[in-house]
């Protein structure tokens, strides 16, 4: 039994406001991708990164991947939706990942991913028989918004926020069973809700709050000081 990694990196990353896909944008001297995929190729558990990128994508080549290593593997099958793309992905590396391995699917945008939390998900998930994700605790009182009232947003209710969970990535399940969830729950935003969907209950790994998911310009530059404070 294998480890794998696969990073869907097909989005186009509007919530930035740039021309570039967020994946591209310069973080820290380096593609935004680059970081998350150099913290999964430097696991030594982990056989091989698979990158998804769209069919059409024409930035890869324009970059200098240099320092990645041997285990990065790119593949051009992304489709329109995260879960689209995972889907392809799953399928495209049938010939080398087998049902039984385990696959750690990780969004390309949480650049500041540290080898610590990966190794943990692989020693808890990867002693469930469902497999697990990297999550963190809800810090904030949660509210949920009602109709809106003179076009200004109101609370309609306080949602209690014990037991809750902010679902981060990797999240790592099987070959085999993560594919067949993703074909029996297509419109998920996550790989955990497609297993969830077949009944089954992935293991909750505590993270921390610097696996963040790039989403706003301002969190570039958080994420370059976490990355900046590691590099001390
Ligand atoms: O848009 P969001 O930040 O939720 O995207 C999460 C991850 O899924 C990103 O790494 C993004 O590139 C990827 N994605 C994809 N194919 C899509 C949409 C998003 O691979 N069609």
């Amino acid at each position: 039994m294998s480890y794998f990694a696969l990073v869907p990196a097909a989005g186009s990353g509007s919530r930035m406001g740039r021309g570039l896909p967020k994946q591209y944008l310069p973080l820290a001297g380096r593609p935004l991708i680059f970081h998350a995929l150099a913290t999964l190729a430097a696991v030594a558990a982990i056989e091989k990164v698979f990158v998804v990128l769209a069919p059409d994508d024409a930035e890869w080549q324009r970059h200098d991947w240099s320092g990645l290593g041997e285990k990065v593997a790119v593949l051009r099958c992304g489709g329109d939706t995260r879960a689209a793309s995972v889907t392809q992905g799953l399928r495209a590396v049938m010939g080398d990942v087998a049902a039984e391995d385990w696959v750690l699917v990780h969004d390309a945008a949480r650049a500041c991913l540290a080898v610590a939390h990966v190794e943990a998900l692989i020693r808890e998930a990867g002693a469930d028989p469902v497999g697990g994700i990297l999550a963190v605790p809800v810090a904030d009182t949660l509210k949920q918004a009602g109709e809106a009232v003179d076009g200004m947003n109101r609370i309609a209710a306080t949602v209690p926020r014990e037991g809750l969970w902010q679902a981060q990535t990797p999240q790592m399940f099987r070959h085999g069973m993560l594919l067949d969830a993703l074909e029996f729950a297509p419109v998920v935003t996550d790989e955990a809700s497609a297993i969830e969907a077949l009944g089954l209950k992935p293991r909750l790994v505590p993270a921390d709050a610097t696996n963040f998911k790039v989403t706003y310009p301002l969190d570039l530059h958080l994420a370059e000081l976490i990355l900046a404070s590691r590099s001390q």
